[in-house]
């Protein structure tokens, strides 16, 4: 009995061979911390894995046209002006939120170059289903409390008050803001009562 389990190695052992646990060294370091300071083994850039990743422009493969729609759509905020409402349609994973993310990061950047301060917000749509989570998601993005003294609460006040606390953020804050509402065709429609778990009516 005692010769068999020796030879099973426990979860702990693996995990010790393989360096997860903190007792795991065999060799004491003359700095312990220098380990902040190697390279990591796994990634050369673990930034690439981000969600919320923009990749620059020779990394974005065949959507100059798409790029370039939308960049002369969004151009008049660089000075302050409006920009226009733009609905991109395409299959998943055609590039549709890297698109907009990447043109609308560089217009905020163009905006910062002539002191125009434009704001920007993106929201998925897929994630904030109601207009109130809507408003409140925009108003908490483009918040700054500090410079605003504005707060915006998770909830308890009504929509109304909502938008009127998001206007005052952007007039205080901004001279143009770009809203993104990625996957606008999933929010549902106030009254689509089919939206709501066990609450729909089948047809
Ligand atoms: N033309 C492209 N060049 C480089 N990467 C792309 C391109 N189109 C999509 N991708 C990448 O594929 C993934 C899905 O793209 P995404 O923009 O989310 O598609 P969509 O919003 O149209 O569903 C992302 O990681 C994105 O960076
Ligand atoms: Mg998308």
């Amino acid at each position: 009995m005692d010769s068999g389990t020796a030879q099973v190695k426990t979860l702990g052992d693996y995990a010790a061979e393989h360096g997860a646990v903190a007792h795991s060294r065999s060799k004491a370091r003359d700095d312990p911390l220098s380990v902040l300071d190697e390279d990591d083994p796994i990634f050369a850039n673990e930034d690439l894995l981000r969600i919320d990743h923009i990749p620059e422009h020779d990394k974005i493969v065949g959507r100059n046209d798409q790029i370039e729609t939308v960049a002369r759509r969004l151009k008049p905020t660089i000075t302050g002006g409006s920009g226009k409402g733009t609905l991109l349609l395409g299959k998943s994973g055609s590039g549709k939120t890297l698109v907009t993310r990447y043109v609308s990061r560089e217009v905020e950047e163009r905006g910062a170059e002539t002191d125009t301060r434009i704001g920007r917000a993106i929201i998925d749509c897929a994630q904030r289903r109601s207009e109130v989570q809507t408003v409140i998601h925009l108003s908490k993005s483009l918040n700054d409390p500090q410079k605003t003294g504005i707060t915006i609460p998770h909830s308890g006040i009504a929509t109304g008050a909502y938008y009127d606390r998001l206007w005052t953020v952007i007039d205080k804050l901004y001279d143009a803001i770009i809203v993104v509402l990625d996957e606008i065709d999933r929010l549902a429609p106030p009254d689509d009562a089919r939206n709501i778990p066990g609450g729909g009516r089948r047809q």
